[in-house]
C-alpha cells in the first residue's frame, strides 16, 4: 500500500513513523513534511489540494490521512473523495465541529450532549445580559479558529465583557471573532480523548494528559502542548463507560442525522467535574504531542486502522493496545511561543545506553535539513518519547533521551506527567 501523510509536525512524522514499521506499506508520501520525514518517505511540495490529488491518482496512493484541522475545515477530504482517493478525515461539513465553535455548542444543545451552560451571540448586549447571569470566572471564546488563542477565561464581569467587545468588533481576531460562545466556567480537571471514527463505529484510545502551558509547574503561557503522557490513572472504566454513551456514540450518531458522518479522529476536550465528563471541545484531529504518544501504543497496524476507518470496516477490526505507558516531552526553541528562533543545527547523541535505544525515540516537527543536516527551524522542535511498564520509567526515558539531544535555545518541561506521579 503507498500511503500520503498530508501535514509537517510531530504528529504527521509520527503517523509516518508507525507506517514505517508496518510491513504492509511500500511507499510513504508526506505533503509537505518537514526536515525529518524525507527520512521515512518523500516530502511532496503540492499546497493546491485539486493537484494534491492529481499527484496521489497518478502515484498509486492507496490511503491519504490527514494531521492538521486547517486542510480539514478547508475541505481537502471532500475534493480527494471527489477525486475517487482513500482519505482518512472528515468531511468539510464535519469539520465545522473544530471550525466553528458556535456551531459545535449548538449541536451539543440539540442532542443532549454534556457541556457547559452558554449562549452563543453576535449582539453585545445579549452578551452583557447573560455575563451578569454568571459568576466568575467567565469563559469567552471566538466562533472561529484563532490558532489556539480564541479561549479568554475572563477573572471579572468587566473583562469579559471587554473580551467579547474586542471580538465582536473584529479587533481581537477579525471574522473569527464576529460570533461568540460565552459560558459558564467548570472547576474540574482537564483531559483528552481521542476516538478513531468512521461515520457509524468509533475505536476509544486510551486517554491522556497534555501540558499546555510553557513553564514547569504549569506557568507561563499557553502553547501547542509541551508534552503528554497516556494512559492517565485518572481515567476508570466509568468515565470511559460514561465518554462513549453519553459524549461519542451521540455525537456519531447526530452528525449522521445532520447529514455530516464524522469520519476521522474525533478529539474530546473534556472537563471532568465531580466525576462526570463533559465537553469543553472537540477537535477533528489528534492533537500534537499526544499523537505522538498513542501511535507507539497501538500494536494494530497503522495502515490497517487508518484504512478501514477511511472505508467503513471499524466493526470489523480489533484493535489491540500494548500494556506499556508513553510519554512525550516536547523540546522547543528558545523564543517559543512568543516568535520564531534562529535556526540552529540539531545533534543527536550516539546512542549506546540500551535502555534509551530500545525504549524511547524522537519525533520531528520543526526541523528543517540543508545537506543533510537537522536544523531546528520551528517552535516545537521535537518531541523524545519514551515507554515503559510505568508511567516513571517512561518518563525517565523520554528524559534520558532529552539529555542526548542538542541545538542552540533548546528549552523544554522537566515534570511531564507530574500528575501521575
Ligand atoms: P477550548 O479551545 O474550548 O478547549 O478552550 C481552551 C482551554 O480553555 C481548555 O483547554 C480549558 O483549559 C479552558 N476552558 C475552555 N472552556 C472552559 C470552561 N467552560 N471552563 C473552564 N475552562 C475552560
Ligand atoms: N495538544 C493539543 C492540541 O493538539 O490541540
Amino acid at each position: 500500500m503507498n500511503v500520503m501523510v498530508i501535514g509537517s509536525g510531530g504528529r504527521e512524522f509520527a503517523i509516518g513513523r508507525a507506517l514505517s514499521k508496518d510491513t504492509a506499506v511500500q511507499k510513504i508520501y508526506f505533503a509537505p513534511g518537514n526536515g525529518a520525514t524525507e527520512r521515512l518517505g518523500e516530502n511532496v511540495a503540492i499546497s493546491d489540494y485539486e493537484a494534491l490529488a492529481e499527484f496521489a491518482k497518478t502515484q498509486g496512493v492507496d490511503l491519504t490521512i490527514v494531521g492538521p484541522e486547517g486542510p480539514l475545515v478547508e475541505g481537502v477530504v471532500d475534493i480527494f473523495k471527489a477525486h475517487g482517493l482513500t482519505i482518512f478525515g472528515p468531511s468539510k461539513a464535519a469539520a465545522r465541529l473544530e471550525g466553528s465553535k458556535v456551531y459545535m455548542k449548538n449541536f451539543l444543545a440539540k442532542y443532549g450532549i454534556p457541556t457547559a451552560r452558554y449562549i452563543e451571540t453576535d449582539h453585545i448586549k445579549t452578551a452583557y445580559k447573560f455575563i451578569a447571569t454568571l459568576g466568575v470566572p467567565v469563559v469567552v471564546k471566538a466562533d472561529g479558529l484563532c490558532a489556539g488563542k480564541g479561549v479568554i477565561i475572563a477573572q471579572s464581569h468587566d473583562e469579559a465583557k471587554k473580551a467579547v467587545g474586542e471580538m465582536l468588533s473584529g479587533a481581537a481576531f477579525g471574522d473569527a471573532g464576529r460570533k461568540v460562545v460565552i459560558e459558564e466556567f467548570l472547576d474540574g480537571y482537564e483531559l483528552s480523548m481521542f476516538a478513531i471514527c468512521d461515520g457509524e463505529e468509533f475505536i476509544l484510545l486510551p486517554a491522556a494528559q497534555d501540558h499546555k502551558r510553557l513553564l514547569d509547574g504549569d506557568q507561563g503561557p499557553n502553547t501547542g502542548g509541551m508534552g503528554a503522557y497516556a494512559p492517565t490513572p485518572l481515567v476508570d472504566e466509568v468515565i470511559y463507560e460514561k465518554v462513549k454513551a453519553r459524549i461519542i456514540r451521540p455525537t456519531l450518531d447526530g452528525m449522521k442525522a445532520e447529514s455530516a458522518p464524522f469520519e476521522g479522529v474525533l478529539f474530546i476536550g473534556l472537563m471532568i467535574v465531580n466525576g462526570e465528563p463533559l465537553t469543553l471541545e472537540f477537535n477533528v484531529r489528534f492533537g500534537d504531542p499526544e499523537c505522538e504518544i498513542l501511535m507507539p501504543l497501538m500494536q494494530t497496524p497503522a495502515s490497517e486502522l487508518f484504512y478501514k476507518a477511511a472505508t467503513k470496516q471499524l466493526d470489523r477490526l480489533h484493535v489491540s493496545f500494548s500494556k506499556q505507558y508513553a510519554v512525550g516531552v516536547v523540546m522547543a526553541s528558545k523564543e517559543y511561543p512568543y516568535a520564531n528562533s534562529t535556526p540552529a543545527e540539531i545533534i543527536v547523541d550516539e546512542i549506546h545506553h540500551p535502555e534509551i535505544a530500545q525504549h524511547a525515540h524522537i519525533c520531528f516537527a520543526g526541523v528543517g535539513s540543508q545537506d543533510g543536516v537537522l536544523m531546528a527551524t520551528g517552535g516545537r522542535v521535537l518531541v523524545c518519547v519514551g515507554l515503559g511498564e510505568s508511567i516513571r520509567e517512561a518518563r525517565d526515558r523520554a528524559y534520558m533521551l532529552c539529555g542526548q539531544v542538542h541545538y542552540a535555545g533548546k528549552k523544554l518541561r522537566t515534570d511531564i506527567a507530574y500528575q501521575a506521579l
